[in-house]
């Protein structure tokens, strides 16, 4: 069951677009839409606005205008600044990063990694906290790069900005830091934090999905990535997105406007909910440092808890959080960051990230404070935590076993399917109805579970029919989305040769 209104607690993955941000983007959809290359008049007002919004952004920053360039992403800020600036490192081929960075710093390093980059991955203690003595003592000869964030993404860890920019710069070596998780909370003054690089992202402070800043302090050696018209002062070819690059300096100046009355509005319902949660649930534990943490970040472990199941559950108590476990894959492999931290074993699987925003009321709090206890204590008696794998079978032998004519029954668990979309002869029930539907199926015959893909949802399934006495239960391996896409194969050969 999908609830028409959410609660919102994920305002760490993005947030709403506010509508002050919205009413000035929509000026730049049929009115303002030049290109600002071009020379004529509109392309001169599009310019304009986009250099305007360059100042006000820098004016908050505490930097000049010409040490920003607009991206489409936070992740394409990180790429930009560690391989631009290993691009122009020549023979210094070391990078130093942490074992708990967001994927856009981390794969960045592994593919660098893979054309012959050296890069050391410092660790954390248990609260996610820089070992900022191993920075130091890593810190070579031939140090291209430090790249770290202010914030941690997951657990809301903020790190020791002045340290690390101390040990970093004091060996004068270029210093990268991630600001996503930071600017839309602390005062980012470019003329005090020592760093050389810095990524921003919109869709964090109330302004839309894909835009961002990264800020390259006057005199760092650095090459562009992408190659084109050599907008943004060559260092990011492509065509502004003016309508975007707008919306983002209003959000940045109303976000600095109201800064302080936010986040102490946010440390106070934070701090109720982690109390809350704490005291109201056996066997949880919060994950990051206490005291030094992003003012919306309350993430948690649960003993014995899927992370991921909790947050489905939730989702259809129409609250909507998020789970640190990077568990997209089947294996349910536990968070990188949670591992980094050493969290126990038992504790590790059941993470859960609730991050408020602008938009969440006490009200939306006490729902969540409601719904969790039960909900845990439940999923407790019903042992729906993850213990048993599943037995997979590849999208390959699915289909083989269909065309040979074997006796399969597939049950398709996602919430939403639509006919194009379904293994011929499926029978589609989503996983919310499987229990009071298990005389559909056959517990007799060979059963593969499928959901869209590297979904909980199939492998809850499993669990759910091998309790009801379901001997042969397989899970569709990747999902459907695999299953189609090898389906079609033929067809676009076919079609565009
Ligand atoms: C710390 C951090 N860095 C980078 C990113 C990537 O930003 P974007 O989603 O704009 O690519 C995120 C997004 O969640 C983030 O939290």
């Amino acid at each position: 069951m999908f609830f028409k209104k959410a609660i919102y607690l994920d305002n760490t993955a993005t947030t709403r677009t506010r509508k002050e941000v919205a009413s000035v983007i929509n000026r730049y959809f049929s009115g303002i839409y030049g290109n600002p290359s071009s020379a004529h008049g509109s392309g001169l007002i599009a310019r304009g606005s986009v250099e305007m919004a360059r100042e006000r952004i820098a004016k908050v920053l505490n930097c000049s205008s010409n040490e920003l360039i607009f991206t489409g992403s936070g992740s394409e800020g990180n790429n930009t600044a560690i391989k631009g600036v290993l691009k122009a490192a020549g023979k210094y081929r070391h990078i130093i990063t942490s074992r708990i960075e967001h994927s856009s710093i981390l794969n960045t390093c592994k593919s660098l990694e893979n054309e012959g980059v050296n890069v050391t991955y410092i660790g954390v203690d248990g609260q996610g906290r820089y070992d900022l003595n191993q920075l130091q003592h890593e810190i070579r000869e031939d140090t291209a790069l430090v790249s770290l964030s202010y914030v941690n993404n997951e657990i809301g860890t903020v790190q020791d900005m002045d340290r690390t920019c101390l040990i970093v710069k004091s060996k004068g070596v270029i210093l990268h830091i991630d600001a996503v998780q930071a600017l839309p909370y602390f005062d980012i003054d470019m003329t005090r934090l020592k760093a050389d690089l810095v990524t921003f992202s919109g869709h964090k402070l109330y302004a839309p999905k894909g835009i961002g800043i990264l800020y390259i302090r006057e005199g760092t050696p650095i090459e562009a990535i992408i190659s084109g018209g050599e907008q943004e002062f060559g260092l990011r070819s492509g065509t502004e997105n003016v309508a975007y690059i707008v919306g983002l300096s209003k959000a940045i100046a109303l976000n600095q406007i109201e800064k302080r009355k936010y986040v102490s509005s946010l440390v106070s319902r934070r701090d109720k909910l982690i109390e809350g949660v704490l005291n109201k649930v056996n066997g949880s534990i919060l994950t990051g440092d206490p005291s030094n943490r992003a003012p919306n970040n309350a993430s948690f472990c649960f003993k014995g808890l899927s992370g991921k199941m909790l947050v489905r559950q939730l989702s259809w108590y129409g609250i909507e959080v998020s789970s640190g476990s990077a568990c997209s894959s089947p294996k349910n492999e536990p968070s990188h960051v949670l591992s980094a931290c050493k969290i126990s074993d038992d504790y590790i699987n059941g993470s859960l990230r609730v991050t408020l925003g602008r938009y969440n009321t006490q009200k939306d709090i006490n729902k969540f404070l409601k719904v969790l206890p039960e909900l845990v204590c439940r999923m407790r008696e019903q042992e729906l935590s993850y213990n048993n794998n599943p037995v997979f079978i590849s999208q390959e032998e699915l289909k083989r076993k269909l065309n040979s004519g074997e006796a399969v029954q597939v049950l398709d668990v996602r919430p939403f399917n639509y006919p194009k979309f379904r293994i011929p002869g499926s029978i589609c029930m989503p996983i919310w109805k499987l229990k009071s539907n298990l005389n559909r199926l056959n517990p007799k015959i060979e059963t593969i579970v499928v959901c869209h893909q590297g979904d909980v949802v199939a492998p809850e399934a499993h669990q759910i029919l091998s309790k009801k006495g379901f001997s042969n239960v397989k899970v569709l391996k990747g999902g459907l989305a695999g299953y189609i896409e090898l389906d079609r194969v033929p067809y676009l050969i076919k079609r565009f040769g």
